[in-house]
Protein backbone atom coordinates (compact mmCIF):
# COMPACT_ATOMS: atom_id res chain seq x y z
CA UNK A 1 0.00 0.00 0.00
CA UNK A 2 1.56 3.35 -1.13
CA UNK A 3 1.22 6.28 1.28
CA UNK A 4 -1.00 9.10 1.18
CA UNK A 5 0.13 11.96 -0.58
CA UNK A 6 0.20 13.90 3.13
CA UNK A 7 2.97 11.49 4.26
CA UNK A 8 5.14 12.02 1.14
CA UNK A 9 5.23 15.80 1.46
CA UNK A 10 6.13 15.37 5.65
CA UNK A 11 8.73 13.15 4.20
CA UNK A 12 10.05 15.62 1.27
CA UNK A 13 9.82 18.77 3.66
CA UNK A 14 12.60 16.79 5.93
CA UNK A 15 15.04 15.87 2.95
CA UNK A 16 17.80 17.82 1.88
CA UNK A 17 19.45 16.30 -1.13
CA UNK A 18 23.31 17.92 -2.07
CA UNK A 19 26.80 17.58 -3.12
CA UNK A 20 29.87 18.83 -1.94
CA UNK A 21 32.04 20.37 -4.95
CA UNK A 22 35.64 21.03 -4.39
CA UNK A 23 39.15 20.81 -5.71
CA UNK A 24 40.77 17.29 -4.87
CA UNK A 25 42.86 17.85 -1.51
CA UNK A 26 40.43 20.33 -0.34
CA UNK A 27 39.38 17.97 2.33
CA UNK A 28 35.66 16.60 0.64
CA UNK A 29 36.53 13.03 2.06
CA UNK A 30 37.41 14.49 5.39
CA UNK A 31 34.70 16.47 5.46
CA UNK A 32 31.99 13.72 4.60
CA UNK A 33 33.51 11.47 7.44
CA UNK A 34 32.86 14.54 9.76
CA UNK A 35 29.05 15.15 8.95
CA UNK A 36 28.85 11.23 9.15
CA UNK A 37 30.29 11.82 12.54
CA UNK A 38 28.11 14.36 13.39
CA UNK A 39 25.16 12.44 12.54
CA UNK A 40 26.12 9.82 14.35
CA UNK A 41 26.61 7.60 12.02
CA UNK A 42 30.05 6.52 13.22
CA UNK A 43 31.24 6.99 16.47
CA UNK A 44 35.11 7.89 15.56
CA UNK A 45 36.32 9.42 13.02
CA UNK A 46 38.36 7.18 10.66
CA UNK A 47 36.12 4.45 10.78
CA UNK A 48 34.95 5.05 6.65
CA UNK A 49 38.31 5.42 4.91
CA UNK A 50 40.66 4.60 7.87
CA UNK A 51 44.10 6.39 8.30
CA UNK A 52 45.79 3.68 6.63
CA UNK A 53 44.98 4.23 2.52
CA UNK A 54 41.79 6.00 3.50
CA UNK A 55 40.57 6.56 -0.22
CA UNK A 56 41.03 2.25 -1.25
CA UNK A 57 38.84 1.71 1.30
CA UNK A 58 35.49 3.71 -0.12
CA UNK A 59 35.45 2.82 -3.17
CA UNK A 60 38.38 0.29 -4.73
CA UNK A 61 36.80 -0.65 -7.81
CA UNK A 62 39.30 -0.28 -10.19
CA UNK A 63 43.32 -0.64 -9.87
CA UNK A 64 43.30 2.75 -12.12
CA UNK A 65 41.71 4.61 -9.03
CA UNK A 66 44.10 2.78 -6.04
CA UNK A 67 47.01 3.91 -8.24
CA UNK A 68 45.81 7.64 -9.07
CA UNK A 69 44.42 7.66 -5.52
CA UNK A 70 41.04 9.21 -7.16
CA UNK A 71 37.17 8.15 -6.92
CA UNK A 72 35.50 7.30 -10.41
CA UNK A 73 32.64 5.73 -8.61
CA UNK A 74 29.91 7.57 -7.69
CA UNK A 75 27.78 6.86 -4.37
CA UNK A 76 25.32 8.84 -2.33
CA UNK A 77 25.05 8.74 1.74
CA UNK A 78 21.92 9.42 3.77
CA UNK A 79 21.83 10.16 7.16
CA UNK A 80 19.82 11.64 9.88
CA UNK A 81 20.08 14.51 11.39
CA UNK A 82 17.97 15.43 14.21
CA UNK A 83 14.48 14.51 12.65
CA UNK A 84 15.84 15.29 9.05
CA UNK A 85 17.07 13.02 5.89
CA UNK A 86 20.32 13.81 4.25
CA UNK A 87 20.87 12.75 1.72
CA UNK A 88 25.07 13.45 -0.10
CA UNK A 89 25.21 12.38 -3.76
CA UNK A 90 29.31 11.64 -4.11
CA UNK A 91 31.09 13.13 -6.68
CA UNK A 92 34.28 12.23 -8.58
CA UNK A 93 37.22 14.45 -7.67
CA UNK A 94 39.10 14.64 -11.05
CA UNK A 95 38.43 17.11 -13.42
CA UNK A 96 38.65 14.53 -16.71
CA UNK A 97 35.29 12.89 -15.42
CA UNK A 98 33.29 16.44 -15.01
CA UNK A 99 31.06 15.12 -17.05
CA UNK A 100 29.96 12.44 -14.61
CA UNK A 101 29.69 15.40 -11.93
CA UNK A 102 27.46 17.22 -13.99
CA UNK A 103 25.18 14.40 -14.02
CA UNK A 104 25.31 14.19 -10.22
CA UNK A 105 24.77 17.95 -9.86
CA UNK A 106 21.29 16.95 -11.79
CA UNK A 107 20.28 15.28 -8.98
CA UNK A 108 20.70 17.53 -5.92
CA UNK A 109 18.91 20.30 -4.61
CA UNK A 110 22.04 22.18 -3.38
CA UNK A 111 25.70 22.33 -3.10
CA UNK A 112 28.56 22.78 -0.96
CA UNK A 113 31.26 24.07 -1.89
CA UNK A 114 34.13 23.51 -0.11
CA UNK A 115 37.34 25.55 -0.38
CA UNK A 116 40.85 24.98 1.11
CA UNK A 117 41.48 28.35 3.28
CA UNK A 118 45.47 28.74 1.88
CA UNK A 119 44.59 28.22 -1.59
CA UNK A 120 41.19 29.61 -2.12
CA UNK A 121 39.16 28.97 -5.47
CA UNK A 122 41.22 26.43 -7.64
CA UNK A 123 40.27 25.43 -11.57
CA UNK A 124 38.35 22.22 -10.19
CA UNK A 125 36.03 24.38 -7.53
CA UNK A 126 35.13 27.23 -10.58
CA UNK A 127 34.26 24.64 -12.97
CA UNK A 128 32.01 22.98 -11.10
CA UNK A 129 30.59 26.27 -9.32
CA UNK A 130 29.66 27.17 -13.39
CA UNK A 131 28.01 24.12 -13.75
CA UNK A 132 25.58 25.03 -10.09
CA UNK A 133 25.37 28.02 -11.96
CA UNK A 134 24.22 26.64 -15.03
CA UNK A 135 21.66 24.53 -13.34
CA UNK A 136 20.82 27.44 -10.79
CA UNK A 137 21.75 24.81 -7.73
CA UNK A 138 22.05 26.74 -4.61
CA UNK A 139 25.41 27.29 -3.54
CA UNK A 140 26.47 27.27 0.31
CA UNK A 141 30.55 27.61 0.85
CA UNK A 142 32.70 26.52 3.31
CA UNK A 143 36.08 27.62 4.25
CA UNK A 144 38.20 24.18 5.00
CA UNK A 145 41.30 23.95 6.98
CA UNK A 146 41.28 27.33 9.16
CA UNK A 147 43.20 25.55 11.73
CA UNK A 148 46.15 25.78 9.19
CA UNK A 149 47.66 29.42 8.05
CA UNK A 150 46.13 30.82 4.99
CA UNK A 151 44.31 33.56 3.61
CA UNK A 152 42.55 36.73 5.98
CA UNK A 153 38.67 35.71 5.72
CA UNK A 154 37.63 39.17 4.05
CA UNK A 155 41.05 38.45 0.87
CA UNK A 156 38.61 34.93 0.19
CA UNK A 157 35.32 37.15 0.37
CA UNK A 158 37.13 39.41 -2.15
CA UNK A 159 38.64 36.43 -4.59
CA UNK A 160 34.72 34.62 -4.31
CA UNK A 161 32.70 37.85 -4.90
CA UNK A 162 35.00 39.08 -7.93
CA UNK A 163 36.13 35.91 -9.83
CA UNK A 164 32.70 34.11 -9.81
CA UNK A 165 30.28 37.02 -9.26
CA UNK A 166 28.88 35.58 -6.28
CA UNK A 167 28.43 37.24 -2.72
CA UNK A 168 29.41 35.36 0.09
CA UNK A 169 27.08 36.24 3.15
CA UNK A 170 29.09 34.27 5.81
CA UNK A 171 26.64 32.96 8.89
CA UNK A 172 29.50 32.70 11.34
CA UNK A 173 32.85 35.14 11.03
CA UNK A 174 35.81 33.04 12.85
CA UNK A 175 37.74 34.38 15.77
CA UNK A 176 41.34 34.21 15.90
CA UNK A 177 43.34 33.96 12.14
CA UNK A 178 43.15 30.80 9.77
CA UNK A 179 45.72 28.40 11.50
CA UNK A 180 44.59 30.02 15.09
CA UNK A 181 40.93 28.51 15.13
CA UNK A 182 39.30 29.29 18.35
CA UNK A 183 35.14 29.48 17.68
CA UNK A 184 33.28 31.81 16.00
CA UNK A 185 31.16 34.81 15.97
CA UNK A 186 27.49 33.83 15.17
CA UNK A 187 26.60 36.66 12.70
CA UNK A 188 22.60 36.42 13.50
CA UNK A 189 22.86 36.18 17.14
CA UNK A 190 26.00 38.16 17.84
CA UNK A 191 26.75 35.09 20.13
CA UNK A 192 30.45 33.55 20.40
CA UNK A 193 30.61 29.27 19.34
CA UNK A 194 34.04 28.21 21.03
CA UNK A 195 35.28 25.27 19.71
CA UNK A 196 36.78 22.67 22.02
CA UNK A 197 39.85 20.55 20.24
CA UNK A 198 39.53 16.28 20.67
CA UNK A 199 42.00 13.84 20.64
CA UNK A 200 43.07 13.78 16.80
CA UNK A 201 40.15 15.15 15.80
CA UNK A 202 38.18 12.03 15.95
CA UNK A 203 35.02 12.88 18.08
CA UNK A 204 32.91 15.77 17.85
CA UNK A 205 34.18 18.90 19.09
CA UNK A 206 32.49 20.63 22.41
CA UNK A 207 31.30 24.02 21.77
CA UNK A 208 30.88 26.76 24.54
CA UNK A 209 28.12 29.52 24.08
CA UNK A 210 28.82 33.00 25.40
CA UNK A 211 27.77 36.27 24.86
CA UNK A 212 29.43 39.02 23.11
CA UNK A 213 31.09 40.56 26.92
CA UNK A 214 32.19 37.42 27.81
CA UNK A 215 33.08 36.66 24.78
CA UNK A 216 35.44 40.10 24.40
CA UNK A 217 36.71 38.86 27.68
CA UNK A 218 38.04 35.68 26.74
CA UNK A 219 39.58 36.69 23.43
CA UNK A 220 40.09 40.23 23.48
CA UNK A 221 41.18 41.67 20.22
CA UNK A 222 40.47 38.28 18.30
CA UNK A 223 36.96 39.20 18.86
CA UNK A 224 36.92 42.46 18.24
CA UNK A 225 38.58 41.80 15.17
CA UNK A 226 36.16 39.74 14.03
CA UNK A 227 32.77 41.60 15.34
CA UNK A 228 34.39 44.93 13.42
CA UNK A 229 35.06 42.95 10.45
CA UNK A 230 31.65 41.09 10.61
CA UNK A 231 30.08 45.01 11.11
CA UNK A 232 31.90 45.86 7.54
CA UNK A 233 30.36 42.78 5.75
CA UNK A 234 26.55 43.83 7.27
CA UNK A 235 27.15 47.36 6.14
CA UNK A 236 28.15 46.05 2.44
CA UNK A 237 24.57 44.42 2.71
CA UNK A 238 26.77 41.03 3.05
CA UNK A 239 24.44 39.46 5.30
CA UNK A 240 22.27 36.13 4.16
CA UNK A 241 19.25 36.71 2.38
CA UNK A 242 17.18 33.46 1.73
CA UNK A 243 15.66 34.84 -1.38
CA UNK A 244 19.34 35.73 -3.07
CA UNK A 245 20.48 32.61 -1.83
CA UNK A 246 17.95 30.55 -3.44
CA UNK A 247 18.08 32.37 -6.71
CA UNK A 248 21.65 31.93 -6.97
CA UNK A 249 23.24 35.12 -6.03
CA UNK A 250 24.45 35.29 -2.78
CA UNK A 251 26.35 32.02 -0.97
CA UNK A 252 26.06 31.38 2.96
CA UNK A 253 29.56 30.86 3.76
CA UNK A 254 31.00 29.10 7.11
CA UNK A 255 34.54 28.87 8.09
CA UNK A 256 35.73 25.27 9.14
CA UNK A 257 37.83 22.73 9.84
CA UNK A 258 36.80 19.36 8.91
CA UNK A 259 39.47 17.65 10.25
CA UNK A 260 39.14 18.90 14.00
CA UNK A 261 35.38 18.60 13.25
CA UNK A 262 35.17 22.70 13.57
CA UNK A 263 32.21 24.37 12.17
CA UNK A 264 30.65 20.75 10.73
CA UNK A 265 27.38 21.07 12.90
CA UNK A 266 26.82 24.75 11.19
CA UNK A 267 27.32 23.04 8.37
CA UNK A 268 24.69 20.71 8.47
CA UNK A 269 22.06 23.46 10.41
CA UNK A 270 22.58 25.06 7.68
CA UNK A 271 21.99 22.71 4.98
CA UNK A 272 18.70 21.76 7.24
CA UNK A 273 17.90 25.91 7.68
CA UNK A 274 18.65 27.24 4.18
CA UNK A 275 18.79 24.56 1.86
CA UNK A 276 15.47 24.00 -0.29
CA UNK A 277 14.28 20.90 0.11
CA UNK A 278 13.55 18.54 -3.13
CA UNK A 279 11.03 20.19 -5.56
CA UNK A 280 8.67 18.64 -8.38
CA UNK A 281 10.37 18.81 -12.30
CA UNK A 282 8.94 19.51 -15.28
CA UNK A 283 8.39 16.90 -17.86
CA UNK A 284 9.54 17.41 -22.00
CA UNK A 285 5.54 17.98 -22.13
CA UNK A 286 6.07 21.02 -19.97
CA UNK A 287 3.58 19.55 -17.71
CA UNK A 288 5.06 19.45 -14.08
CA UNK A 289 5.39 16.81 -11.75
CA UNK A 290 4.60 17.54 -7.91
CA UNK A 291 6.49 16.12 -5.62
CA UNK A 292 3.29 14.87 -4.33
CA UNK A 293 1.99 13.07 -7.33
CA UNK A 294 2.78 9.68 -8.34
CA UNK A 295 6.03 8.28 -8.45
CA UNK A 296 8.58 8.78 -10.99
CA UNK A 297 12.90 9.55 -10.94
CA UNK A 298 15.49 10.14 -13.04
CA UNK A 299 18.35 8.09 -13.65
CA UNK A 300 21.60 10.07 -12.93
CA UNK A 301 24.62 7.71 -13.26
CA UNK A 302 25.01 4.02 -14.23
CA UNK A 303 27.90 2.29 -13.17
CA UNK A 304 29.66 -1.06 -13.58
CA UNK A 305 31.85 -3.13 -12.01
CA UNK A 306 32.12 -1.33 -8.93
CA UNK A 307 34.39 -4.07 -7.10
CA UNK A 308 35.44 -7.39 -7.70
CA UNK A 309 32.43 -8.91 -5.39
CA UNK A 310 29.85 -7.15 -6.86
CA UNK A 311 30.27 -7.80 -10.96
CA UNK A 312 26.78 -6.16 -11.27
CA UNK A 313 25.46 -2.73 -13.25
CA UNK A 314 23.80 -0.18 -11.22
CA UNK A 315 21.46 2.21 -11.80
CA UNK A 316 20.73 5.65 -9.42
CA UNK A 317 17.92 7.19 -9.39
CA UNK A 318 17.27 10.08 -7.75
CA UNK A 319 13.06 10.06 -6.70
CA UNK A 320 11.35 13.62 -8.31
CA UNK A 321 8.23 12.16 -6.72
CA UNK A 322 5.54 9.90 -5.29
CA UNK A 323 6.67 6.99 -2.66
CA UNK A 324 9.19 4.26 -4.04
CA UNK A 325 8.60 0.57 -2.28
CA UNK A 326 11.01 -2.12 -3.49
CA UNK A 327 9.63 -4.27 -5.77
CA UNK A 328 6.94 -1.69 -7.49
CA UNK A 329 6.73 -2.31 -11.44
CA UNK A 330 7.25 0.89 -13.02
CA UNK A 331 7.75 1.96 -16.21
CA UNK A 332 11.04 2.99 -18.31
CA UNK A 333 9.65 6.10 -20.51
CA UNK A 334 11.98 5.93 -23.38
CA UNK A 335 11.40 2.34 -24.05
CA UNK A 336 7.66 2.02 -22.65
CA UNK A 337 8.60 -1.04 -21.09
CA UNK A 338 7.81 -1.92 -17.79
CA UNK A 339 10.51 -2.29 -15.27
CA UNK A 340 10.85 -4.69 -11.62
CA UNK A 341 12.42 -2.51 -8.71
CA UNK A 342 12.54 -5.95 -6.80
CA UNK A 343 16.56 -5.30 -6.09
CA UNK A 344 16.68 -1.48 -4.96
CA UNK A 345 20.13 -1.00 -2.68
CA UNK A 346 21.36 2.29 -1.07
CA UNK A 347 25.37 2.27 -1.69
CA UNK A 348 28.20 3.50 -0.20
CA UNK A 349 31.59 2.66 -0.98
CA UNK A 350 31.53 -1.01 0.16
CA UNK A 351 28.66 -0.92 1.92
CA UNK A 352 25.15 -2.19 0.55
CA UNK A 353 22.00 -2.02 1.90
CA UNK A 354 18.84 -3.40 0.63
CA UNK A 355 16.34 -0.08 0.20
CA UNK A 356 12.40 -0.73 0.79
CA UNK A 357 11.64 2.75 1.08
CA UNK A 358 12.14 6.02 -0.27
CA UNK A 359 10.77 9.69 -1.28
CA UNK A 360 11.45 12.00 -2.91
CA UNK A 361 15.15 13.73 -2.95
CA UNK A 362 16.28 10.05 -1.95
CA UNK A 363 18.56 8.24 -4.07
CA UNK A 364 18.35 4.54 -4.91
CA UNK A 365 20.63 2.26 -6.78
CA UNK A 366 18.67 -0.44 -8.90
CA UNK A 367 20.79 -3.68 -9.73
CA UNK A 368 21.57 -4.87 -13.29
CA UNK A 369 19.30 -2.37 -14.65
CA UNK A 370 20.51 -3.12 -18.32
CA UNK A 371 18.00 -0.76 -20.17
CA UNK A 372 18.79 1.82 -18.33
CA UNK A 373 21.17 5.00 -19.55
CA UNK A 374 21.70 8.49 -17.87
CA UNK A 375 18.95 10.86 -18.29
CA UNK A 376 16.14 8.48 -17.95
CA UNK A 377 13.08 8.42 -16.37
CA UNK A 378 11.31 5.95 -15.01
CA UNK A 379 7.26 6.27 -13.55
CA UNK A 380 4.48 4.89 -12.62
CA UNK A 381 0.58 5.98 -13.03
CA UNK A 382 0.29 8.87 -16.05
CA UNK A 383 3.25 9.31 -18.74
CA UNK A 384 6.22 11.59 -17.59
CA UNK A 385 9.67 11.71 -19.14
CA UNK A 386 12.23 14.54 -17.87
CA UNK A 387 14.37 16.34 -20.05
CA UNK A 388 17.57 14.63 -20.91
CA UNK A 389 21.20 15.24 -19.41
CA UNK A 390 22.87 17.40 -22.32
CA UNK A 391 26.24 15.79 -23.07
CA UNK A 392 29.03 17.52 -22.86
CA UNK A 393 31.52 18.57 -25.64
CA UNK A 394 34.34 16.18 -26.23
CA UNK A 395 37.54 17.38 -26.90
CA UNK A 396 39.80 14.23 -26.94
CA UNK A 397 38.98 11.72 -29.40
CA UNK A 398 40.86 8.14 -29.96
CA UNK A 399 40.53 5.05 -32.29
CA UNK A 400 40.10 2.13 -29.66
CA UNK A 401 41.09 -1.63 -30.91
CA UNK A 402 40.70 -4.96 -29.65
CA UNK A 403 44.25 -6.50 -29.45
CA UNK A 404 43.31 -9.48 -30.82
CA UNK A 405 40.05 -10.25 -34.02
CA UNK A 406 39.00 -13.57 -31.91
CA UNK A 407 37.12 -11.29 -29.22
CA UNK A 408 35.31 -9.04 -31.46
CA UNK A 409 31.90 -10.60 -30.36
CA UNK A 410 32.83 -9.31 -26.06
CA UNK A 411 34.28 -6.49 -27.86
CA UNK A 412 30.98 -5.11 -29.00
CA UNK A 413 29.10 -6.04 -26.34
CA UNK A 414 31.86 -4.41 -23.72
CA UNK A 415 31.55 -1.44 -26.40
CA UNK A 416 27.51 -1.03 -25.81
CA UNK A 417 27.04 -1.08 -22.43
CA UNK A 418 30.25 1.29 -21.69
CA UNK A 419 28.68 3.30 -24.60
CA UNK A 420 24.65 3.15 -22.52
CA UNK A 421 26.43 3.94 -19.15
CA UNK A 422 27.69 7.56 -20.33
CA UNK A 423 31.41 6.36 -20.00
CA UNK A 424 32.40 7.92 -23.11
CA UNK A 425 30.71 8.55 -26.50
CA UNK A 426 31.12 6.64 -29.13
CA UNK A 427 31.32 7.50 -32.38
CA UNK A 428 31.09 5.57 -35.96
CA UNK A 429 31.34 5.78 -39.64
CA UNK A 430 31.06 3.98 -42.34
CA UNK A 431 34.93 4.32 -43.44
CA UNK A 432 36.16 3.05 -40.41
CA UNK A 433 33.87 -0.08 -39.76
CA UNK A 434 32.55 -1.44 -36.62
CA UNK A 435 35.74 -2.98 -35.28
CA UNK A 436 37.43 0.61 -34.81
CA UNK A 437 35.14 2.45 -33.01
CA UNK A 438 35.90 6.34 -32.06
CA UNK A 439 35.85 6.89 -27.97
CA UNK A 440 35.02 10.98 -27.75
CA UNK A 441 35.49 11.89 -24.30
CA UNK A 442 36.09 15.30 -22.17
CA UNK A 443 39.09 14.12 -20.46
CA UNK A 444 41.81 11.71 -21.20
CA UNK A 445 41.83 9.87 -18.25
CA UNK A 446 37.94 8.61 -19.70
CA UNK A 447 40.10 6.23 -22.21
CA UNK A 448 41.80 4.80 -19.11
CA UNK A 449 38.95 4.32 -17.60
CA UNK A 450 37.29 2.08 -20.99
CA UNK A 451 40.81 0.02 -21.61
CA UNK A 452 40.87 -0.75 -17.90
CA UNK A 453 37.02 -1.96 -17.81
CA UNK A 454 37.34 -3.82 -21.59
CA UNK A 455 40.52 -5.85 -19.47
CA UNK A 456 38.80 -6.55 -16.27
CA UNK A 457 35.55 -6.71 -16.75
CA UNK A 458 35.14 -8.43 -20.17
CA UNK A 459 38.68 -10.05 -20.80
CA UNK A 460 39.08 -7.50 -23.95
CA UNK A 461 42.68 -6.18 -24.20
CA UNK A 462 42.05 -3.00 -26.20
CA UNK A 463 44.45 -0.31 -27.77
CA UNK A 464 43.76 3.64 -27.72
CA UNK A 465 44.90 5.62 -30.49
CA UNK A 466 44.62 9.16 -30.27
CA UNK A 467 43.23 11.01 -33.29
CA UNK A 468 44.37 14.92 -34.51
CA UNK A 469 41.45 16.23 -33.41
CA UNK A 470 40.40 19.20 -30.93
CA UNK A 471 36.78 19.63 -31.10
CA UNK A 472 33.75 18.80 -32.26
CA UNK A 473 30.68 20.53 -34.05
CA UNK A 474 26.97 19.16 -34.39
CA UNK A 475 25.99 19.21 -38.34
CA UNK A 476 23.80 17.14 -40.78
CA UNK A 477 22.86 15.23 -43.21
CA UNK A 478 23.23 17.75 -45.58
CA UNK A 479 26.32 19.27 -44.49
CA UNK A 480 28.21 15.97 -43.85
CA UNK A 481 29.52 15.04 -47.66
CA UNK A 482 31.30 18.90 -48.12
CA UNK A 483 32.37 18.68 -44.39
CA UNK A 484 33.93 15.10 -45.12
CA UNK A 485 35.37 16.26 -48.34
CA UNK A 486 37.88 19.11 -45.99
CA UNK A 487 41.25 18.65 -44.63
CA UNK A 488 41.44 17.97 -40.85
CA UNK A 489 37.75 17.00 -40.63
CA UNK A 490 36.23 13.85 -40.34
CA UNK A 491 32.10 13.25 -39.85
CA UNK A 492 30.71 10.72 -37.28
CA UNK A 493 27.32 9.29 -36.14
CA UNK A 494 26.96 8.92 -32.64
CA UNK A 495 24.47 6.60 -30.69
CA UNK A 496 22.24 9.00 -29.77
CA UNK A 497 21.65 9.75 -33.84
CA UNK A 498 23.67 12.97 -33.13
CA UNK A 499 26.25 13.63 -36.58
CA UNK A 500 29.33 15.36 -35.45
CA UNK A 501 32.11 16.87 -37.66
CA UNK A 502 35.27 16.13 -36.32
CA UNK A 503 37.78 19.33 -36.01
CA UNK A 504 41.36 19.63 -36.04
CA UNK A 505 41.77 22.78 -34.21
CA UNK A 506 39.83 26.09 -34.35
CA UNK A 507 41.90 27.81 -37.04
CA UNK A 508 40.88 24.75 -39.05
CA UNK A 509 36.84 25.29 -38.30
CA UNK A 510 37.58 29.17 -38.74
CA UNK A 511 38.68 28.36 -42.17
CA UNK A 512 35.97 26.19 -43.42
CA UNK A 513 33.40 28.27 -42.07
CA UNK A 514 34.58 31.29 -43.96
CA UNK A 515 34.77 29.40 -47.13
CA UNK A 516 31.86 27.64 -46.46
CA UNK A 517 29.39 29.79 -45.25
CA UNK A 518 26.24 27.54 -45.67
CA UNK A 519 27.53 24.43 -44.13
CA UNK A 520 25.97 23.54 -40.57
CA UNK A 521 28.60 23.70 -37.89
CA UNK A 522 27.17 24.26 -34.73
CA UNK A 523 29.17 24.29 -31.20
CA UNK A 524 27.45 21.37 -28.82
CA UNK A 525 25.86 22.75 -25.60
CA UNK A 526 28.94 22.62 -23.05
CA UNK A 527 27.52 22.31 -19.96
CA UNK A 528 30.08 24.62 -18.06
CA UNK A 529 29.47 27.40 -20.37
P1 LIG B 1 39.67 15.31 -0.86
O1 LIG B 1 38.72 14.20 -0.53
O2 LIG B 1 39.00 16.61 -1.14
O3 LIG B 1 40.67 14.98 -1.90
O4 LIG B 1 40.54 15.63 0.44
P2 LIG B 1 40.81 14.77 1.77
O5 LIG B 1 39.62 14.78 2.64
O6 LIG B 1 41.41 13.48 1.42
O7 LIG B 1 41.89 15.71 2.45
C1 LIG B 1 43.15 16.00 1.84
C2 LIG B 1 44.18 16.26 2.90
O8 LIG B 1 43.81 17.42 3.67
C3 LIG B 1 44.31 15.12 3.92
O9 LIG B 1 45.65 15.11 4.35
C4 LIG B 1 43.43 15.59 5.07
O10 LIG B 1 43.78 15.03 6.30
C5 LIG B 1 43.69 17.08 5.03
N1 LIG B 1 42.57 17.85 5.61
C6 LIG B 1 41.26 17.79 5.29
N2 LIG B 1 40.56 18.67 6.02
C7 LIG B 1 41.44 19.30 6.82
C8 LIG B 1 41.33 20.31 7.81
O11 LIG B 1 40.26 20.82 8.11
N3 LIG B 1 42.48 20.70 8.43
C9 LIG B 1 43.69 20.17 8.12
N4 LIG B 1 44.75 20.61 8.78
N5 LIG B 1 43.83 19.20 7.21
C10 LIG B 1 42.73 18.78 6.56
P3 LIG B 1 46.64 13.97 3.91
O12 LIG B 1 47.96 14.37 4.47
O13 LIG B 1 46.55 13.77 2.44
O14 LIG B 1 46.05 12.69 4.57
P4 LIG B 1 46.07 12.23 6.11
O15 LIG B 1 47.47 11.80 6.35
O16 LIG B 1 45.68 13.39 6.96
O17 LIG B 1 45.09 11.11 6.16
Amino acid sequence: MSSSPDTVAREVARRRTFAIISHPDAGKSTMTEALALHARMISEAGAIHGKAGRKSTVSDWMEMEKARGISVSSTALQFNYEGNVINLVDTPGHADFSEDTYRVLTAVDAAVMLIDAAKGLEPQTLKLFQVCRHRGVPVITVINKWDRPGRSPLELIDEISERIGLTPTPLFFPVGIAGDFRGVLDRRTGEYVRFTRTAGGATIAPEEFLDAEHAAQREGSDWEAAVEESDLLSEMGQDHDEELFLAGETSPMIFASAALNFGVRQLLEALVELAPPPTGREGIDHHEREVTDPFSAVVFKVQAGMDSSHRDRLAYMRIVSGEFERGMVVTHAQTGKPFTTKYAQAVFGRDRSTVDTAYPGDVVGLVNAMALAPGDTLYTDELVQYPPIPSFAPEHFAVLRAESAGKYKQFRKAMDQLDSEGVVQVLRNEVRGDASPVLAAVGPMQFEVVTARMKTEFGVETSVQNLPYGLARRTDAESADELGRQRGVEVFTRTDGAILALVSDKWRLQYIEKEHPKLTLEPLVAAAD
